[in-house]
């Protein structure tokens, strides 16, 4: 058990890393946090993997310039389409979403067939498929696009989210894909979407949020032991955070606030050199 505070960097393209952020703090509540959000980029979804790996490796420079000794690439887009390159490019442990996510998702998967619902890029660049079948797990990866606009509108649960919800999974969770038994939420903002998803997922199906997987994995890496059982009191007051963000300060502590849960305070607006 370490007894040093890091200082943890959590990299993403916006505002959705907030939920890896969330569970991070509530699993390592003693270690300081730098959040970089990429708000003036995102989305970064719908970007290539070129354009998304310049951003991404930019952003962990940064981070490391300010004292980040370990990197949390909580942006599913930015870890499935560049990891590899944020890697090369940093000089600290770098840990991605979607390996712990896979990982995860295959422990719970009894009959080791799962879904993923993530951005289109991600998506595209099939990095769950192939994290998922090197662990002899089938899936089937569907692009949710509309998700990502519906939560940073706060429609966290209303019925056009569930109307659309309903759509993507039902699609999803079809031809040959009836009997999976895990829903991978590959994307920082669909934790928000829990609830909401349980509800309209089929019943029988394990919501594996890659988000708190991830956390699991930072905790152990810095083989610091969860500290779920730390009070509520500890866990507001105990790590300190900074945050970064591209564009409005402002639009940045409002939207952070819905994410987090309580109010983002120690904002600052930086630009990425590219
Ligand atoms: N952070 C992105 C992800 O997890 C979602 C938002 C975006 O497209 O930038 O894939």
């Amino acid at each position: 058990m370490t007894t040093r505070r890091p200082t943890i960097g959590v990299f993403d393209s916006g505002f959705g890393g907030l939920t890896v952020l969330k569970e991070l703090v509530s699993l390592i509540p003693n270690a300081d946090y730098l959040y970089f959000g990429d708000t003036a980029r995102l989305p970064y979804g719908s970007k290539s993997a070129d354009t998304v790996a310049r951003y991404a490796v930019s952003a962990a420079h940064l981070l490391e310039e300010r004292g980040a000794e370990l990197l949390v690439i909580a942006c599913n887009t930015a870890t499935a389409l560049a990891l590899d390159k944020i890697v090369a490019g940093s000089h600290v442990p770098v840990i991605g979403v979607v390996e712990p996510g896979a990982n995860r998702a295959s422990a719970c998967s009894t009959v080791h067939k799962v879904v993923v619902i993530a951005t289109e890029a991600t998506v595209s660049s099939h990095a769950y498929l192939k994290a998922l079948e090197a662990r002899a797990v089938e899936a089937r990866e569907k692009a949710c696009p509309l998700l990502v606009p519906l939560v940073e509108e706060g429609w966290i649960e209303h019925p056009v989210t569930e109307q659309v919800a309903r759509i993507y999974l039902g699609e999803a969770f079809a031809d040959g894909f009836q009997s999976a038994d895990v829903l991978v939420l590959g994307c920082t903002h669909y934790p928000l979407l829990k609830p909401l998803l349980h509800r309209v997922a089929p019943p029988h199906v394990t919501i594996v949020d890659s988000a708190e997987s991830t956390a699991r994995v930072v905790a152990e890496r810095l083989s610091i032991e969860p500290v779920a059982s730390s009070s509520a009191e500890e866990r507001r007051t105990l790590p300190r955070h900074r945050f970064f963000a591209t564009d409005s300060v402002e639009k940045f502590r409002r939207l952070g606030a819905m994410f987090m849960g309580h109010s983002v305070d120690d904002v600052q607006h930086v630009d990425l050199k590219e």
